[in-house]
C-alpha cells in the first residue's frame, strides 16, 4: 500500500473513531464537545471518502446510521436464547407471595433484587460477533425473530462496534422505542401529510423498525434502553454488574435500575416512580423485578412462557367512569365521520375529559353503547381517552340504545361506506360546509401554503358571508372584506359569541394570504387536497411532473409507473383532475400568481460545492427556506453570522444592515439573488 492510501485508510479509521466518540456522547452521556455543523462535517467527510475508496467502508462504519438500504422482506432468524415474556402482576400483595416463591425454591432468605424501569416498546435482540454487531432480531413468536439489522444501524444509541474489553461473542437485549416528544413530533407531520395516525408511541416504534426504506427509518429517531445481558461475560456474576458494564460498553442503560436489598425495598422504589414516570420522555408501563444474582437465576430456571427470576409490576393505567351523555358526528375534509363521545365532564390524569373518540360505528356495536350507561375512560400512553367498557350493573332501564346516523349531519346527504374501510363518507364534498372548511384548512396549513391568523371559525364567517367558496378565493380578499367581520365562536363554557375582525387580524390575514403566493409547488400540490397524496407524494409528484400542467394531462398509466405511486393514489389523482372545478381553482390559483411549476433546475454537481453562505433578507423567487435547501442540495453551506471563512452573503430585500457592513469590511462578496442563480449555473 502506497503512502497516500495508506493515509486515507487511516483517516477513515480516525474519523470513524471519533464520529461514534460523540456519537456516544451525545446519545447516551446528553454531553456535546462539538456543534452540530461539526458532526455533521465529520460524516459528510467519512461518507466522502468512503464513496471514493468502497474498499475501506466496513459495516461499522458511523455512514450506516443515515440509512439508504432498502429491505423487501425481512429474513428470519432463529433466537440462540428464546426470547420469553415476563409474568406480570398489579397487586403488592403478589409481589409478597413471588418474594416467598423465590425463597422457598432457592431455600436461602438472602436474595437481592434489582429493579429496573418497564420501557412500552418494542423488544430487539442484539447480536455482536468480533465486537461487532452483527444481527439485530426483533421478538417474533420468540423462537425466530425478524432481521432488522439496517434498519437498526440507524438507532444512534446503539454502539456499532465495542471496545476491547468485549468478548468475541455478545448478546444483548433492550426496549426500542420512540420518545413522547419524538412520537408527538411525527404524528404531527402525519396530521399535516394527511397520513393516518399512530395510536401510541409503541405502535409507531413498531411500525418504523418495519419500514423497508432505512433511511425513512433514521428520520424517526427511535432509540434503544438495554435491559439484559443474554451471553457469559467473564468477571460479571450478577444483573446489577451486567447493566453497569453495559452501561461501560457505551450500552444506554438508564440510571433508573438499582439494587434492592429485600422486597420492601422493591415496593418503596415501585412507589418512588409511580408519579415520576410521567416526567420521563419515554412511555413506561411498570416496573421490572430480577433476581440479582446469576447463580440464583440459573437454579431458578424457566417455565415454557416467563423466567422464574423475574416478575412485572404493572401501574393501573388511570381510568374513572362517568356517564355517556351523547354521540356526535364529526365531518372530515374527505367526508368521513367519525362518531365522537360526549361524557359527562370528568378529571383524569391531571385533565379534564369531555369528549372520547369512537373510531368508526364498529366500535360502538363492539361495546354496545347506550346512552346514559356507565362507562369507563382509560387513558395510557393514547392521545385520546378511549372507552374501555361499560359497567352493565349500573345500566338503567332509561338507557337508550344508538341510532346509527344514515344522513350527514351537517347537509343531510346520505352516507356510505367505502369499500374496505371503516368509516361512512358523506359524498356531498363540494357543497358539505365542515368538508369545505376542512379543505381551506388544509390548505392554509403550515405543510402547505402556509397563512397564518385564519382559524376554522373566521374560515366559516367566510363562507357564511359568501366571501369564499373554495381556496382560490382566499386570493380576491381584500381588507375591507375583512373589517368587522362577525364571527361565531365557543367559549370554554361551550356557549355561542360573536366577536368581529379587528384591524390589525385583518391586516396580518392579508399580508400572510399574500406572501403564501411564494409557497413552493409541491407544498401547493399536498395544499389541494387531493386525496391519499400527503407531502412525500406531493414532493415526488412535483419532481416528476415539472409543472402541474403535465400532471393534469397525465394519464393513470404514466403515473402509475412512478415509483412511490400505488394504485390507490394514481387513481385518486385522476379522479381529482377530471372534475373541472377542481381545474377551474388550479387555474384561479396560478391567476392569482401561485406559481404550479418548479423553479431552477438543481444541479448537484454545482460550482458551490462547500462554499459558505450567509443570507439576509427576503427574496423574491425562493423563500429564505427554500433558498437554504437549495444552497444544501448543491453542496453549499449556510451559516447564520459572517465571519472571515464566509464567502458569499446573499444579499435580499430588507437586509441586516449589521451582516452588511461586516461582510463590506471583511472584504466578503456580497451578491444579490440573480448573481446566487448565475454561480449556481457557471
Ligand atoms: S427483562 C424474559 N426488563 O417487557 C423477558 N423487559 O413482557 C425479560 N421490557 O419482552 C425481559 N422493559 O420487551 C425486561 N427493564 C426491562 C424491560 C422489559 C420493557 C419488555 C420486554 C419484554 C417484555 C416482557
Amino acid at each position: 500500500m502506497n503512502n497516500k492510501y495508506q493515509l486515507v485508510k487511516q483517516k477513515i479509521e480516525d474519523l470513524k473513531s471519533e464520529i461514534e466518540y460523540h456519537n456516544n456522547l451525545y446519545y447516551n452521556e446528553d454531553k456535546n464537545e462539538i456543534s452540530d455543523l461539526e458532526f455533521d462535517k465529520k460524516l459528510s467527510y467519512l461518507i466522502e471518502l468512503e464513496k471514493k475508496y468502497p474498499e475501506f467502508k466496513t459495516s461499522d462504519s458511523p455512514s450506516e446510521r443515515v440509512g439508504g438500504k432498502i429491505t423487501k422482506k425481512f429474513e428470519t432468524k432463529n433466537h440462540k436464547i428464546p426470547m420469553l415474556s415476563l409474568s406480570n402482576t398489579y397487586s403488592e400483595s403478589e409481589l409478597f407471595d413471588f418474594d416467598k416463591r423465590m425463597k422457598k425454591r432457592l431455600s436461602n432468605n438472602d436474595i437481592e433484587y434489582t429493579c429496573e424501569i418497564k420501557y412500552d416498546g418494542v423488544a430487539l435482540s442484539l447480536i455482536y460477533e468480533n465486537r461487532k454487531l452483527k444481527y439485530a432480531l426483533t421478538r417474533g413468536d420468540g423462537k425466530k425473530g425478524d432481521n432488522i439489522t439496517t434498519n437498526v444501524y440507524t438507532i444512534r444509541s446503539i454502539p456499532l462496534k465495542l471496545s476491547s474489553i468485549a468478548p468475541s461473542y455478545m448478546e444483548i437485549r433492550g426496549e426500542v422505542f420512540i420518545s413522547k416528544s419524538n412520537f408527538k413530533k411525527l404524528n404531527d407531520y402525519k396530521k399535516n401529510s394527511n397520513e393516518p395516525l399512530f395510536a401510541n408511541a409503541r405502535n409507531a416504534a413498531s411500525g418504523s423498525l418495519k419500514l423497508q426504506d432505512s433511511s425513512e427509518v433514521a428520520k424517526r429517531k427511535l432509540d434503544c434502553y438495554i435491559y439484559s445481558l443474554n451471553s457469559k461475560f467473564e468477571s460479571v456474576k450478577d444483573h446489577n454488574e451486567a447493566l453497569k458494564t453495559l452501561k461501560n460498553l457505551n450500552f444506554n442503560v438508564p440510571n433508573s435500575f438499582k439494587k434492592c436489598k429485600n422486597i420492601e425495598e422493591v415496593i418503596s422504589y415501585i412507589k418512588y416512580w409511580e408519579n415520576k414516570r410521567e416526567n420521563l420522555d419515554v412511555e413506561t408501563d411498570g416496573i421490572v423485578i430480577k433476581v440479582n444474582n446469576f447463580k440464583q437465576q440459573e437454579e431458578l430456571g424457566f417455565t415454557s412462557k416467563n423466567p422464574r427470576w423475574a416478575i412485572a409490576y404493572k401501574y393501573k393505567s388511570e381510568s374513572a367512569e362517568t356517564t355517556l351523555k351523547d354521540i356526535t358526528y364529526q365531518v372530515g375534509r374527505t367526508g368521513a365521520i367519525t362518531p365522537v363521545a360526549k361524557l359527562k365532564p370528568i378529571k383524569l390524569s391531571g385533565s379534564v375529559i369531555r369528549k372520547a373518540s369512537l373510531h368508526n360505528f364498529n366500535e360502538i356495536k363492539r361495546l354496545d353503547l347506550r346512552i346514559g350507561d356507565t362507562i369507563s375512560i382509560e387513558k395510557g400512553g393514547e392521545i385520546i381517552p378511549k372507552i374501555t367498557g361499560v359497567n352493565i350493573d349500573k345500566r338503567s332501564n332509561i338507557s337508550k340504545s344508538v341510532k346509527f346516523i344514515t344522513h350527514c349531519p351537517s347537509c343531510n346527504s346520505p352516507i356510505s361506506k367505502i369499500k374496505n374501510e371503516a368509516n361512512y363518507y358523506c359524498r356531498n364534498h363540494k357543497y358539505c360546509l365542515p368538508q369545505i372548511i376542512g379543505k381551506v384548512q388544509h390548505f392554509i396549513g403550515k405543510d402547505a401554503v402556509n397563512i397564518e391568523f385564519l382559524g376554522p371559525e373566521t374560515i366559516k364567517g367566510l363562507i357564511d358571508n359568501d366571501l369564499i367558496k373554495n381556496i382560490a378565493d382566499l386570493y380576491k380578499l381584500k381588507y375591507h372584506d375583512l373589517y368587522d367581520l362577525k364571527i361565531e365562536f365557543k367559549n370554554s363554557n361551550d356557549e355561542r359569541k360573536i366577536r368581529s375582525l379587528k384591524e390589525k387580524s385583518c391586516r396580518n390575514i392579508i399580508n400572510s394570504i399574500s406572501q403564501s403566493k411564494n409557497s413552493n409547488y409541491s407544498n401547493i400540490l399536498f395544499g389541494l387536497g387531493i386525496r391519499y397524496v400527503g407531502k412525500s407524494t406531493a414532493e415526488v409528484l412535483s419532481e416528476h411532473f415539472n409543472n402541474i400542467k403535465k400532471l393534469i394531462d397525465a394519464k393513470y398509466d404514466e403515473i402509475i409507473q412512478i415509483n412511490e405511486i400505488g394504485d390507490k393514489i394514481a387513481k385518486s389523482i385522476c379522479e381529482f383532475f377530471k372534475d373541472n372545478d377542481n381545474i377551474s381553482i388550479v387555474s384561479k390559483l396560478e391567476k392569482n400568481g401561485l406559481k404550479l411549476y418548479s423553479k431552477k433546475k438543481i444541479n448537484i454537481d454545482s460550482s458551490i460545492k462547500n462554499i459558505k453562505f450567509v443570507i439576509t433578507g427576503t427574496f423574491i423567487n425562493y423563500t429564505r427556506d427554500e433558498l437554504k435547501n437549495i444552497i444544501k442540495i448543491n453542496g453549499g453551506k449556510i451559516s447564520s453570522s459572517i465571519s472571515k471563512n464566509t464567502d458569499f452573503l446573499i444579499l435580499g430585500k430588507n437586509f441586516g444592515p449589521s451582516k452588511k457592513s461586516k461582510a463590506a469590511n471583511l472584504g466578503i462578496k456580497i451578491i444579490s439573488e440573480n448573481d446566487f442563480e448565475n454561480l449556481l449555473l457557471t
